[in-house]
This record gives C-alpha cells, sequence and structure tokens, in this order.
C-alpha cells in the first residue's frame, strides 16, 4: 500500500505530450477506474469523449470561436493558431457532468463527484504509462463552446484533459506545503 501513497504524493501533470495516446482497451480501463468516484446518490453524472487526429478540431473550433467573442475582429489568418491548441496532445479526454434535478444531491455534488472521476482519471492515465494535463479555461464555461460541442443546458464541461505519451521522462516532485493548511481537533 505504500506504493499507491508513492504513486499518488508523486503524481505530476504533463504539459507535453505526443503519441501514443491509450488505446481503446486501455481508454476503458482509465475510465472504468475514474468511474469509480465517490458519487453521492450513485448518480453516475460523468460522461466522457475521446476526441483523437482531425477531431481535435472540433474543440480547437471551440478556441478560435471563444476567442472571436473575446475581440470580434481577430484576423482569420489566425484560426489555425487556435485549432492547433488542441493538438498539443494526441487525444483530449473532455469530462463532463449530466446534471439531474434530485431531492438530495444538488447539483453542485453532481459536479464535484465528475470532478473526483477526473482526478481518478488522471491517476489511472499516468498509472497506464501515460501523461495527462487538466485544463479548462474560460472557454469551458461559455455556452458557444456547448452549443459547438453539443451539450445540453444541464451538461457542464469539468475537464479539457489533455493525454498522451510524456515527452519528457524526468519527474519534478513539488513540495507539498501543509503549512497553514490543517487544523487538528483531537485534543
Ligand atoms: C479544474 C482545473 C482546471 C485547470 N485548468 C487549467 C488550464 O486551463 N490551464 C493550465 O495551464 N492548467 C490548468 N489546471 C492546472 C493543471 O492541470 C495542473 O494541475 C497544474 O499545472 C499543476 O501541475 P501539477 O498537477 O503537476 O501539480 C487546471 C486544474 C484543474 C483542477
Amino acid at each position: 500500500m505504500k506504493e499507491i501513497i508513492e504513486f499518488i504524493r508523486n503524481r505530476e501533470s504533463c504539459p507535453q505530450l505526443t503519441a501514443p495516446a491509450p488505446n481503446r482497451e486501455e481508454w476503458l480501463e482509465i475510465l472504468t477506474a475514474a468511474s469509480r468516484a465517490a458519487d453521492h446518490g450513485a448518480l453516475k453524472p460523468w460522461r466522457y469523449r475521446i476526441y483523437q487526429g482531425a477531431q481535435l478540431d472540433q474543440i480547437g473550433e471551440c478556441y478560435w470561436q471563444h476567442a472571436l467573442t473575446d475581440v470580434p475582429d481577430l484576423d482569420p489568418c489566425q484560426r489555425e493558431n487556435f485549432i492547433k491548441k488542441a493538438h498539443r496532445a494526441p487525444a483530449i479526454l473532455l469530462v463532463y457532468a449530466a446534471t439531474e434535478e434530485h431531492s438530495k444531491v444538488p447539483e453542485i455534488e453532481q459536479i464535484m463527484a465528475v470532478a473526483a472521476a477526473t482526478q481518478q482519471a488522471l491517476l489511472a492515465i499516468e498509472a497506464k504509462g501515460y501523461g495527462a494535463m487538466w485544463r479548462t479555461g474560460a472557454v469551458a464555461h461559455t455556452d458557444k463552446t456547448k452549443v459547438l460541442l453539443n451539450l445540453k443546458s444541464n451538461e457542464q464541461i469539468i475537464g479539457f484533459v489533455y493525454v498522451g505519451t510524456p515527452k519528457k521522462t524526468q519527474k519534478t516532485i513539488k513540495e507539498v506545503d501543509l503549512e497553514g493548511r490543517i487544523e487538528w481537533f483531537d485534543s
């Protein structure tokens, strides 16, 4: 069990990713592990989509359209650069929450469960020897993006998880600083 703590303790994001990404069988393994996240009411609010290859342009288009919202007269020549942003990894795992009205489980808790599943996915991806980087940004939270990705009004993006093989193998384990973040009530 010590190894599991060590593994979790050393998890890190990988911004630089290359091919290969997990294959279908590995994705199923990863998403099965992710879906064992704590889940109030067992509502299973997590939904997953895997974008790869040319399909990554769909996410790139969201970046471009979001940029146009901010700066409507952006030069169309810039579009390619925004599309490229979605190609920083060979795959993007889109995790979103499909929430429902529930007498005991408010929407925030359903969203929390999907965030927990996303964290489990990060661990499972790393356990399979791949790397990942959870990204969002304002683009993840706009109606325009929801329309572009064909998401319903009760569905909310939790993360664009960029997934692939880490370009760098060197681990840079960050100092975990709990100073001022724990209070003990045990005397
Ligand atoms: C909900 C959420 C959204 C995030 N969105 C972004 C993002 O858009 N861009 C980014 O550079 N990092 C984002 N991060 C942070 C990275 O995923 C990562 O945790 C951070 O770079 C620290 O690296 P580490 O995970 O190795 O400690 C996000 C993290 C979370 C939990």
